[in-house]
C-alpha cells in the first residue's frame, strides 16, 4: 500500500493544508497548522454492526424508535440551556477556557442527574479518581450516586461504558483521550477527532448522552474544542471574564433546542450556584445614574436580559484614537460611530472611545445598537441619560431604527426590575403599555434631538 502523504491540520478550526503554512486561511489562525498521520481505518472504527445501512420509514417510526422525554437534571440553569433537558443519545460539546470551571460544572450536573435517577459516570482524564472525589466533597456532593472513572485509553472507556449502559457519560476532557488505532498522539486533531467520533457512534448506538468536555486552547499543539464542533449535537461555551465570579454556559449549537441560549453561574467556594435572575445580577452594581451609562433590555436566547452598557470618550493623545471594545462585536462600534457622524454629523475623530459591557456579559444582538449609541452619546455630551430608562433598537446604515423582536418581553423585564420608561424604535409592536413609559422614535436624529438637546 502506498505510503499515506502527509496533511497538515489546523489545531484550531481542523481545516486540512497540503502544505504547512504559518496562518491558517480557513480560520485565520497563526502558528496553528502542523502535519498530522491520516486517520487509519483501524479497528475500533467499525462499529456500527446489526444496525449497519438500516433503513426505516420516517411515519413508521413507532413509540419505541421516537426517543424517550428529555432528563430534568434540576438544575434549571443547566437544563434550559440544553433546550429543557438532556436528551438520551445526544451528543454535546461543552468547551471553555482551562480554570473557567467545565470541570466543576459537569461534576455538579453529573450529581444532579445522578439524583434524578439517570445513571451518572464522569470519566476523568485529568485528574485521579481520588482528586475528583475531593472536589466532590468540597462540592457537597460525596454522597452522590455518580461513578468515577480515571482512564484515558478509548479502548478501555468504550468498554467500562458498553458493560455499564449508563444514562450519561461525561468525558473529561476529549483532549486527553487516546485511541490506540491512532498513529497521534493524544490531543492532536487526528486523535481527538477519532475519540470524538467513537463516543458519539457510542452515544447514538447505545442511547447515552454523552458530554465531551473540551479545552479552549492558545497554541497549535493540542487541538481545539471547535475540530468536534460539527460532530455533536449541541456546542455549549462556558465563560466568563477572569476576576468575575459570573459564568455564563451559551448554547451556540443545539439539535434539540434554541441556539443562543444562556444559563448564568456565579462561582463560589463551593461551586457554581445558579442565578435566577441575571438582568438583577447585571445592574447590581450599577451606581448613580453617570454619563456614559445606558440599559440596554436585550433577549439572550429565550429570556429577557438587562445589561448596562458603559462608555468613555476622551480626548486623544494619539494620531490614531484609541478603539477598545469589551463584550461587544469592535466591528459594530466603528459602524456605530461613522453612522453618528455621518446622519447626526457628531464626530468622534481625535477622540479615544472605551465601550464595555459591566458584569462580564457579551452581547451579540443588533438591538444592542441604539444602547451603545445612547452610551458613546452620553459619555461625549457628560449628560446622564435617565436612571429609570431602558433602550432598544437596530441602527441601520441610514440612521433609521430598525423594530427588533421579542419588545413586550423586553418591556415586562424592564419594569419588572423597576424601570419605568423606554426608548423604542417606531414600528415597535407594542399591545398595552404594560405600565412603562415608551417613547418610539423613527431615528438617531430623532433621538439625539430628544435626549441630547440642551
Ligand atoms: P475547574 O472546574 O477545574 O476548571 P476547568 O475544568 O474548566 O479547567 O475550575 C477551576 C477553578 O474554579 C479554580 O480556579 C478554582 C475554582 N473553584 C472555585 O472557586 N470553587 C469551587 O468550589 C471549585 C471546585 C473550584
Ligand atoms: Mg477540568
Amino acid at each position: 500500500m502506498a505510503k499515506p502523504s502527509p496533511i497538515f491540520t489546523c489545531a484550531e478550526c481542523g481545516a486540512a493544508h497540503k502544505k504547512w503554512t504559518g496562518r491558517c486561511d480557513a480560520c485565520g489562525a497563526w502558528n496553528s497548522i502542523a502535519e498530522e498521520v491520516p486517520l487509519a481505518a483501524g479497528p475500533g472504527t467499525r462499529t456500527l454492526g446489526a444496525a449497519k445501512g438500516r433503513r426505516i420509514e420516517l411515519s413508521r417510526l413507532s413509540a419505541e424508535e421516537t426517543p424517550p422525554p428529555r432528563a430534568a437534571s434540576g438544575l434549571e440553569e443547566f437544563d434550559r440551556v440544553l433546550g429543557g433537558g438532556l436528551v438520551p443519545a445526544s451528543a454535546i460539546l461543552v468547551g471553555g477556557d482551562p480554570g473557567i470551571g467545565k470541570s466543576t460544572l459537569l461534576l455538579q450536573a453529573a450529581a444532579s442527574f445522578a439524583r434524578q435517577g439517570v445513571s451518572a459516570i464522569y470519566v476523568s482524564g485529568e485528574e485521579a479518581a481520588a482528586q475528583v472525589r475531593m472536589r466532590a466533597q468540597r462540592l457537597g456532593l460525596a454522597d452522590a450516586p455518580v461513578q468515577l472513572a480515571a482512564e484515558t485509553d478509548l479502548r478501555d472507556i468504550l468498554t467500562t461504558l458498553d458493560a455499564a449502559r449508563p444514562g450519561l457519560a461525561i468525558i473529561d476532557s476529549i483532549q486527553t483521550m487516546w485511541a490506540d488505532h491512532v498513529e497521534a498522539a493524544p490531543g492532536s486533531v487526528s486523535q481527538v477527532r477519532a475519540a470524538a467520533h467513537e463516543l458519539v457512534s457510542f452515544a447514538k448506538r447505545r442511547g447515552t448522552a454523552v458530554i465531551l468536555v473540551g479545552h479552549v486552547t492558545k497554541d497549535g499543539q493540542i487541538a481545539g474544542p471547535r475540530v468536534v464542533e460539527h460532530m455533536v449535537d449541541t456546542v455549549l461555551y462556558f465563560e466568563g471574564e477572569r476576576g468575575h465570579q459570573f459564568r455564563i454556559l451559551r448554547a451556540v449549537k443545539n439539535r434539540f433546542g434554541p441556539a443562543d441560549e444562556i444559563g448564568v453561574f456565579e462561582m463560589t467556594g463551593g461551586g457554581l450556584s445558579e442565578v435566577a435572575n441575571p438582568s438583577e445580577l447585571f445592574l447590581s452594581e450599577r451606581g448613580q445614574a453617570s454619563p456614559g451609562s445606558a440599559v440596554f433590555a436585550g433577549i439572550e436566547g429565550t429570556r429577557p436580559v438587562l445589561t448596562e452598557i458603559q462608555a468613555l470618550v476622551a480626548a486623544s493623545p494619539l494620531g490614531t484614537p484609541r478603539r477598545t471594545v469589551v463584550g461587544l462585536d469592535s466591528g459594530r462600534l466603528s459602524t456605530i460611530l461613522a453612522v453618528l457622524e455621518a446622519r447626526c454629523g457628531i464626530p468622534f475623530a481625535g477622540l479615544d472611545v472605551f465601550l464595555n459591557v459591566a458584569g462580564g456579559m457579551r452581547v451579540s444582538e443588533p438591538a444592542a445598537d441604539l444602547a451603545v449609541a445612547a452610551a458613546l452619546l452620553s459619555a461625549r455630551e457628560d449628560v446622564a441619560l435617565p436612571p429609570d430608562m431602558v433602550v432598544f433598537g437596530e441602527i441601520s446604515l441610514s440612521g433609521a431604527l430598525r423594530p427588533v423582536g421579542q419588545t413586550e418581553n423586553r418591556l415586562k423585564e424592564a419594569q419588572k426590575l423597576g424601570f419605568s420608561q423606554a426608548v423604542a424604535p417606531d414600528r415597535s409592536k407594542i399591545e398595552g403599555d404594560g405600565g412603562i413609559r415608551v417613547r418610539k422614535m423613527p431615528d438617531l436624529v430623532t433621538f439625539v434631538g430628544e435626549m441630547f438637546a440642551a
